[in-house]
C-alpha cells in the first residue's frame, strides 16, 4: 500500500495513541497510570473521551512495537514519537516514557500530537513533554480540546480559555465541554481565528497565581485585537480551573464562573484597583493601560461602549479617556 508521507504519519500517530491507551491497562499502567489518573478524579468514560493513556517506563516499548506493525523509523521520527541518541543518530529511543498521556488531536478527531506528565515531583525533569512541531502538527494553529468541544462552543456561543490539558479534562467532569487550553504558551492569530469559526465570545480562565495572571492579560489583549468579546474569571491565588473545581464541586465550580466572570476592562481595573486607589502615578497608569486595551478593540460602537464603562469603573471623565484614546488611534491610522 503507497500513503503519501503524511497519512503516515496520522497512521503511526494512530497507532501510538492506541498502544498508549491500552498501556493503561496493563499491570505497570494499571499500577501507575490508571491510579494516578483516578486520583485525579478522572472516570473511565472521561480517560476514553480524551484518549488519555500511560507510556511505559523503558527507552523502546513503543519503537518495538511500531516497528513491528510496520512503521519505519524515519515516520516515528517525523512523527515526534522516537528520538536520536545525541553522538549516534543510528540509534532511536521512545521520547515519552513513564509518562501519563494527553492524546491532541486534529479537528476531525485524529490525534497529531501528544502531551505527557511526569508523575513524580522530579524537579530535574520537566513536568511535561509535549510532541514537537511536525508536518502534521502546526502547535500555532492548534488549541488542546478544541475536537471535543466545537460543537459545545457553538451551541453555547462561548468558549472557555484555560491554561492547561487537566483544566480541560477537569471542565468536562463538571458538565463544561466548550472549553479549550492554550496550553501553557501565549495565543497566536491562528488559533484567534480558530475560536471565531465558532464563536464571538471568550471567557479566560488562567491560573490565579501571577505567571498566569500576567498570560491573561496578554492574551486578553490579544483576543480583543481579534474582535472578540472578553471575559474573565480570576481564581484564588494558587488555584487553577482543575483544582479549583475538585475543591469546591462542579456545581459551587459552574455557579462560580457565573457569578465571578468579568468584563475584560473590569477584570484590568480591579486587578489594580488597591494599589492605584491613593497613588496618583499607579492610577494615571492604570488608565492608560486601559485605554491600551480599548484601543486594540476594532469595532467602534463597541468600543464607546467600553470607554463608557471605562470612566464609569475609573471614576474619571469620559473625554479624558476618549482623549488618550485618539492619541493612539489615530497614530496606528
Ligand atoms: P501548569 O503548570 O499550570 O500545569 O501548566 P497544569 O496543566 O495545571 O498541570 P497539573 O495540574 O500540575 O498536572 C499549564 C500548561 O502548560 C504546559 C502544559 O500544556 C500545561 O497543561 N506546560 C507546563 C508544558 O508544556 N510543560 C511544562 O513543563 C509545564
Ligand atoms: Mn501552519
Ligand atoms: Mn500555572
Ligand atoms: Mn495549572
Ligand atoms: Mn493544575
Amino acid at each position: 500500500q503507497a500513503y503519501n508521507e503524511k497519512e503516515s504519519l496520522y497512521i503511526a500517530l494512530n497507532f501510538a495513541k492506541d498502544f498508549f491507551v491500552q498501556n493503561l491497562q496493563t499491570e505497570e499502567g494499571r499500577a501507575i497510570g490508571l491510579s494516578y489518573f483516578k486520583e485525579r478524579g478522572f472516570s473511565q468514560s472521561i480517560i476514553e473521551k480524551f484518549d488519555l493513556g500511560y507510556t511505559l517506563d523503558g527507552w523502546d516499548h513503543l519503537l518495538k512495537a511500531a516497528k513491528a506493525a510496520g512503521h519505519s523509523e524515519e515516520i516515528l521520527l517525523k512523527a515526534g514519537l522516537i528520538l536520536q541518541k545525541e553522538g549516534d543518530p543510528t540509534r532511536v529511543y521512545d521520547r515519552f516514557r513513564g509518562r501519563v498521556t494527553f492524546t491532541i488531536h486534529n479537528l476531525g478527531g485524529k490525534p497529531i500530537g501528544f502531551g505527557a506528565r511526569i508523575l513524580t515531583q522530579d524537579k530535574k525533569q520537566p513536568k511535561y513533554i509535549n510532541s514537537p512541531e511536525t508536518d502534521v502538527y502546526h502547535k500555532s494553529d492548534v488549541l488542546y480540546g478544541m475536537f471535543q468541544a466545537k460543537k459545545s462552543i457553538r451551541e453555547k456561543d462561548n468558549c472557555y480559555l484555560v491554561e492547561g490539558y487537566t483544566d480541560v479534562v477537569s471542565l468536562h467532569l463538571s458538565g463544561i465541554e466548550n472549553v479549550v487550553a492554550s496550553s501553557g504558551t501565549s495565543l497566536t492569530e491562528n488559533q484567534i481565528k480558530l475560536i471565531k469559526r465558532f464563536t464571538d465570545n471568550v471567557t479566560v480562565l488562567f491560573d490565579g497565581d501571577s505567571a498566569g495572571i500576567k498570560a491573561s492579560l496578554r492574551g486578553i489583549d490579544m483576543l480583543l485585537e481579534g474582535g472578540l468579546n472578553v471575559k474573565a474569571v480570576v481564581f484564588p491565588d494558587g488555584d487553577d480551573p482543575d483544582s479549583y473545581s475538585r475543591k469546591v464541586g462542579s456545581q459551587a465550580f459552574t455557579d462560580y464562573l457565573e457569578k465571578n466572570a468579568q468584563d475584560f476592562i473590569a477584570f484590568k481595573i480591579g486587578l489594580h484597583a488597591d494599589e492605584a486607589s491613593n497613588d496618583p502615578i499607579k492610577r494615571a497608569d492604570l488608565i492608560k493601560q486601559v485605554v491600551a486595551s480599548l484601543s486594540k478593540i476594532a469595532d467602534p460602537i463597541i468600543r464607546s461602549v467600553y470607554v463608557r464603562q471605562s470612566a464609569n469603573l475609573l471614576e474619571i471623565e469620559e473625554e479624558i479617556i476618549q482623549v488618550e484614546l485618539n492619541k493612539i488611534i489615530l497614530k496606528v491610522q
